[in-house]
Order: structure tokens, then C-alpha cells, then sequence
């Protein structure tokens, strides 16, 4: 690689962009940022303080409360992977389930909200050399990114690979609970007025929709070859 980089990984759900992203990081010798996992993080500090009820964020409540929130990554060499701590806890496993899922989207839309997580997330890029994922990396966060990749699939493909995923871990969700919970992520993060899922006019759109996660990275390493 002949610079240090911020390569943008930014996409709808479930395409695979962490997975992706994680071992891009691994092969160019970067730091991997899942910025999601940062609006997740926030998503379960509201359940763990009563912040939502009846599926209503309490936006006055949660929002003074924002500077309580530290986030943190840690890297764990056992599986190779930085993981994602609250106040000191590690909240990995906790933030991927479908209670955290079914409330992120609302908790995104919170300008708020993504003041906080975007100051945080450029903060983490200040030495570059880092594949940062999400939503609004290419057109926000870092507008720019050396590289911008948007990656997208059907709807379809994309919940069975979440189904897919909950089965490994031995969770039984049904399907049409799992795709309803993809096209409404979908539908909030690009209608939202502040900051939405779009891909910057920049960005190279990468469908991977026939492709698994290996022709993935490899179609990605290639962009970024060809790019650089
Ligand atoms: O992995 P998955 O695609 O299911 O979602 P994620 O990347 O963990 O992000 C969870 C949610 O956080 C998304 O559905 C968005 O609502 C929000 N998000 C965002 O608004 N902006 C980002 N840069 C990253 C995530
Ligand atoms: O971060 P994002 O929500 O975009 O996706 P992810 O959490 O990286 O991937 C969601 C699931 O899809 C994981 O179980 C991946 O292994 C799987 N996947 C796949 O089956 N084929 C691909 N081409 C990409 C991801």
C-alpha cells in the first residue's frame, strides 16, 4: 500500500460490510472501526436505563445522558477481533441481538445521537490507515475517504444471511421476522432527515448479492488496488 489510507465501507444491512471490513483491516495491516456497533452501544445504554418504553425512544431523557455513554474497542487476541465496551463492560455479544436491533434505527435518527458517534469515529481515524463501516462514512463522517466503497444486495439475500447467522449462534428467529427487521432498518436509515444511508456520489457501488464474503473482499481488494 503506498499511502496510509481511510478506506469508507458504507452499505444497507447485512450486506456484509463488517464481516468484509474485517478482513480488508487484516489484509492491508488496518484498523477495523465498526461504526455501528457505536449506535448500538448507545441503543443498549437506553434499554439498560429504562430510556425506551412501549418502543418510544425518550429522546429528553437519553440525550442529556449522551456524555455518560463510553465507548470503547478492545482488541481480543483470542479471536482476532476488536470487541465493543460500555463504561468499562464488554457488550459485544449484547449489542448484535435482535432486542438492540429492533430499536437501533430510531435511536440513529437522533441528531443527537449521531453528533456524538460521528466525533467519535473521526477521532478514531486521525492516523488513518483504517476501514471504517457503515452508513454515512463516505458522505459524513470522513467526505474525504481516500476510498469509498457502497455495497448492497436484495433484501431477501440479505435477511437469509442474518437468519443464517442467528442459526450458527443457535438462535431460532423466523425468517419473516428477521427480513421485516432488514427492509425497516432500511427504509428509517434512508429516509432519516439528518446524515441518511446514501451512497456518496463518489463511491464505487459494489452488489454482492451472488457473491459470498471471499469474492466480496476480493472484488473490494481490487477496487482499492486499482484505486490507489
Ligand atoms: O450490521 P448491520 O448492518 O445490521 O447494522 P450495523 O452496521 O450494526 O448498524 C446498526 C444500525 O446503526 C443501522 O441500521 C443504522 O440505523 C445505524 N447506523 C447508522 O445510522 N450510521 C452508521 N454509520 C452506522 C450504523
Ligand atoms: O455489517 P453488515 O450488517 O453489513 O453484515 P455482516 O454482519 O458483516 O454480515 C452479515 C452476515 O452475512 C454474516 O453472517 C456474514 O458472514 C454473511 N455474509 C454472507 O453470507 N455473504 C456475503 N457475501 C457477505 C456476508
Amino acid at each position: 500500500m503506498k499511502q496510509d489510507l481511510i478506506i469508507a465501507i458504507d452499505g444497507h444491512s447485512s450486506t456484509g460490510k463488517s464481516s468484509m471490513s474485517k478482513l480488508l483491516a487484516k489484509q492491508l495491516g488496518y484498523t477495523h472501526i465498526d461504526s455501528g456497533a457505536m449506535y448500538r452501544t448507545v441503543t443498549l445504554f437506553a434499554f439498560q436505563n429504562d430510556l425506551i418504553e412501549n418502543n418510544q425512544v425518550l429522546v429528553d431523557q437519553l440525550v442529556p445522558r449522551l456524555d455518560e455513554i463510553l465507548i470503547e474497542f478492545r482488541y481480543n487476541a483470542d479471536n482476532n477481533c476488536n470487541e465493543t465496551y460500555l463504561n468499562g463492560v464488554n457488550v459485544e455479544e449484547e449489542i448484535r441481538g435482535l432486542q438492540v436491533s429492533s430499536m437501533v434505527s430510531p435511536i440513529a435518527v437522533i441528531p443527537e445521537v449521531r453528533d456524538y458517534c460521528v466525533a467519535l469515529q473521526q477521532k478514531m481515524g486521525v492516523n488513518k490507515r483504517i476501514v471504517m463501516d457503515g452508513r454515512d462514512i463516505g458522505t459524513t463522517v470522513f467526505p474525504n475517504a481516500d476510498i469509498k466503497i457502497f455495497i448492497t444486495a436484495s433484501a431477501e439475500i440479505r435477511a437469509k444471511r442474518r437468519f443464517l447467522e442467528y442459526e450458527r449462534e443457535g438462535k431460532t428467529i423466523p425468517f419473516d421476522e428477521v427480513l421485516a427487521n432488514v427492509i425497516e432498518r432500511d427504509h428509517i436509515d434512508s429516509t432519516r432527515e439528518y446524515s441518511p444511508l446514501r451512497k456518496a456520489d463518489d463511491a464505487i457501488l459494489l452488489d454482492n448479492s451472488n457473491l459470498n464474503l471471499e469474492e466480496t473482499v476480493a472484488a473490494a481488494l481490487k477496487i482499492i488496488q486499482e484505486h490507489n
